[in-house]
């Protein structure tokens, strides 16, 4: 017994040397181990009920095999504890559990060749991908005095918005027919399905795919656009795409999603707190396309799913998101988005450092008002310009108070 004990000191001792050697070879990055990503990803029957927002910096694995009392309250051991864990790990496991349940996944984008040309205020695109052509066509208005030595950021648009703020502050504005990209159907035409066919993806994923083709074809073609500084927006479903957008894209710059709703920045868990009741159950029989079939698993037990509103926002992180919400608006939950989604969300952006890069704008008047866009716009400014801006993009206006019970966890935030 003493011996072998003996023999076990010495290897540990041995290993424990290499690690110091590893350590000063390959820096500080090559120390974190990730838990695994569960594989198959549990099903709702394997996940805890959760009545509250999921804790965002518990891994995936620890959900279904942590103390259920521990998950709820956000006490798990297995937290995320580091910034560095959050970048390395949770980050891309919650891109990756977004796609299995909610999105359906991405398509890789190594795989595409992209050509773009312009003709005047028109750029076409065209993406190739394993043999098939998908085409659609962007437009694009440029402020005045933008110039290749000048260019000018860019907000990408789909459904329409209130375009003149922006231009006269300087930002051009861009919009496709997301239509020409997925139709807001079943059908499966338009340039996203002439490649992707016969894929389990949402049109959610399809129109973020459309932006990011869209910001493809304008830094090819378009010198006096700034690709660097690019915002995305639309409003209601289109919301919900310009969410999955920012999402999916680290290049965009300011996310901006208008009165966005379930599957957008409304939680499923609190949906009646505006009393419009737009559920994961109903968004689902309504419109299922707009995500995966995974998604459908789902209905009638969203409180299982390991994730809400606020994990989607939170993976967008250190970028800006911006959320627009109207407290006349009749068909989303506002309030729910504003006092349970917001402060969830900032609790994280707060803990990385970055609080500054996010907002929330709620004003008066209903669903998808223009007025939504004049009031994100001083926030839009400063992420471009750097303009400073009095308005309080931390307000709930009416809404109150944060609801502190919706998200136990965030008393618990790792340390610094
Ligand atoms: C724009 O195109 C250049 C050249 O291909 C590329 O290096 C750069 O990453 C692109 N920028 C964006 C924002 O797509």
């Amino acid at each position: 017994m003493k011996m072998q004990l003996h023999v076990v000191i010495f290897i540990g001792a041995l290993a424990g040397l290499e690690a110091v050697l590893a350590r000063h070879v390959v820096g500080r990055q090559a120390e974190i181990q990730c838990p695994a990503v569960p594989s198959p990803f549990p099903t709702w029957q394997q996940l805890p009920l959760q009545k509250s927002l999921p804790d965002p910096f518990l891994p995936l694995k620890f959900v279904s095999s942590d103390p259920v009392a521990d998950v709820v309250a956000g006490k798990s051991k297995n937290r995320i504890k580091t910034k560095e864990e959050w970048y390395a790990c949770r980050k891309p496991e919650i891109l990756q559990m977004l796609q299995e349940y909610q999105f359906g996944y991405y398509p890789d984008h190594s795989k595409e060749k992209v050509e773009a040309t312009r003709s005047g205020t028109t750029i076409n695109i065209v993406v190739t991908a394993d043999g098939k052509t998908g085409r659609f066509r962007c437009t694009i208005t440029l402020p005045s005095g933008a110039s290749p030595s000048k260019p000018a950021p860019v907000v990408i648009n789909i459904g329409g918005m209130a375009n003149q703020p922006y231009l006269s502050a300087g930002i051009a504005v861009a919009q496709f027919d997301y239509t020409s990209v997925s139709p807001d159907s079943n059908s499966k035409t338009g340039a996203f399905w002439d490649l992707y066919k016969g894929r389990d993806i949402g049109t959610l994923t399809a129109w973020a795919w459309g932006f990011h083709r869209a910001l493809d074809g304008i830094n090819m073609t378009v010198p006096e656009i700034d690709s660097k500084r690019v915002g995305v927006t639309g409003c209601s479903r289109l919301g919900k795409a310009a969410l999955a957008a920012g999402l999916f894209d680290e290049r965009i710059t300011v996310t901006m999603p208008m009165s966005s709703g379930v599957q957008g920045l409304g939680p499923y868990r609190f949906h009646g707190l505006s009393g419009q009741g737009e559920t994961l159950e109903n968004s689902k029989s309504g419109a299922g396309w707009w995500s995966s079939s995974k998604l459908g698993g789902f209905v009638n037990h969203h409180e299982n799913l390991p994730f809400d509103a606020h994990t989607v926002a939170v993976a967008i992180a250190p970028r800006a998101l911006v959320m627009d919400q109207g407290t006349g608006d009749q068909f989303v939950d506002s309030k729910g988005t504003s006092i349970v989604t917001y402060p969830a969300v900032k609790a994280v952006y707060d803990w990385l450092g970055v609080g500054d890069q996010l907002g929330l704008s709620v004003r008066s008047g209903g669903h998808c008002d223009n007025s939504g866009y004049s009031s994100v716009l001083p926030f839009v400014q400063k992420i471009f310009f750097g303009t400073a801006t009095t308005k309080d993009y931390t307000s709930t206006g009416n809404y109150g108070a944060p609801m502190a019970s919706a998200f136990p966890w965030s008393t618990a935030s790792p340390p610094k």
